[in-house]
């Protein structure tokens, strides 16, 4: 059930994590699916509702820096100029972990996934806990995941008792996600922290190598984010495929083509970047709802935010190859 933003409804969230239990929340970048990271029963949860393989691991949420020492061992400084710089934000840190972080949340890794969210909501939920909350995107795995509280209902509404409601996620892309060992500094997903503003930062900053054949690594996987309608970029449409179907187009600004689209939404008119990451999934759940036959999508230049854009895109039209 969608809960609107009260103390009430907040505490009702509380204590169902408390109980063990899992509960979906916004935060800046998407909704999560959170349940208390330190109670391998509870987490558990999680994979069973989203139907995760349990290779993949999952990022835990804090509210502070004493939680974040409980978790991890830091051995680089340019964890402290990351968190300083990024944090509260679209940043993940991927670090070595300490003993207390159950093996089910890193899939038995000796590195956790942390982030420290933005949303007030997310906050004020992690801080009534009292504990680092386990939370990977809430939407059944592979598929789109969810900027609104209606996108997690839609997905798993008979999974999950209570949504959180906090409206539409505004950075509306997942968090970037960096690891950072003794000695290296690696991006391992593109998101809502540009490359460019990492590299201010770090700038030996690298990009690590995908290999789809290993998917025990994040977001690596060949196809994921998928509509559940066949995806393609116009440039792959063969001669006659449209011909007698009900077509979608998602445009960054304008249609740049004669098709005869049915439904067409555009990513940001105005041609701003981050507003076309804050509508990428809003538009895609929009466009699945269309009673189409498929959805071409236009790419996005890949600059700024463009690039985690473009990772989403087509890893979702990689499903239908
Ligand atoms: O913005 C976000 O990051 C959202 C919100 C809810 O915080 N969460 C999210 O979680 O996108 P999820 O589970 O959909 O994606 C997290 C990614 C996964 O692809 C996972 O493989 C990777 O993080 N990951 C988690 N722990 C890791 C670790 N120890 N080493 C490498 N990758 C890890
Ligand atoms: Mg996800």
């Amino acid at each position: 059930m969608i809960l609107k933003n009260s103390k009430e409804n907040i505490d009702k969230a509380v204590a169902e994590i408390i109980a063990g239990n899992i509960v979906a929340f916004p935060t800046e970048t998407v909704y999560g699916l959170g349940a208390n990271g330190l109670n391998p029963t509870a987490v558990a949860k999680i994979f069973e509702a989203k139907q995760r393989p349990s290779f993949n691991p999952l990022i835990l949420h804090i509210s502070s820096r004493d939680q974040l020492k409980e978790l991890v061992n830091i051995e680089n400084n340019k964890v402290y100029k990351l968190i300083d710089t990024f944090w509260p934000g679209p940043l993940t840190l991927v670090l070595p972990k300490k003993e207390i972080v159950p093996d089910i949340v890193t899939a038995g890794n000796p590195t956790v996934a942390v982030r420290m969210p933005q949303h007030p909501i997310a906050k004020r939920l992690i801080e009534a806990c009292g504990k680092p909350i386990a939370a990977p995107s809430a939407n059944q795995f592979g598929l789109l995941s969810p900027t609104t509280a209606e996108h997690v209902e839609k997905q798993l509404g008979d999974k999950v008792n209570i949504i959180l409601d906090g409206g539409k996620s505004d950075v509306g892309v997942e968090s970037t996600i960096v690891e950072v060992t003794e000695n290296k500094v690696w991006l391992l997903r593109h998101g809502g922290i540009s490359f460019e503003q990492l590299k201010e930062v770090c700038n030996s900053i690298e990009i690590k190598e995908v290999d789809f054949n290993k998917p025990n690594a994040p977001g690596q996987l060949f196809h994921h984010y998928a509509p559940k309608i066949p995806m393609k970029f116009i440039s792959e449409i063969l001669p006659n495929e449209l011909d007698g179907k009900k077509v979608g187009g998602l445009f960054f600004q304008k249609n740049t083509t004669e098709i005869n689209f049915s439904h067409i939404e555009f990513l940001s008119v105005a041609g701003d970047m981050r507003e076309a990451a804050a509508n990428l999934f809003f538009n895609l759940h929009k466009l699945e709802t269309k009673n189409l036959d498929i959805i071409l999508v236009e790419p996005v230049n890949k600059k700024g935010m463009g690039i985690a854009i473009m990772d989403r895109l087509v890893k979702a039209s990689n499903r239908y190859r």
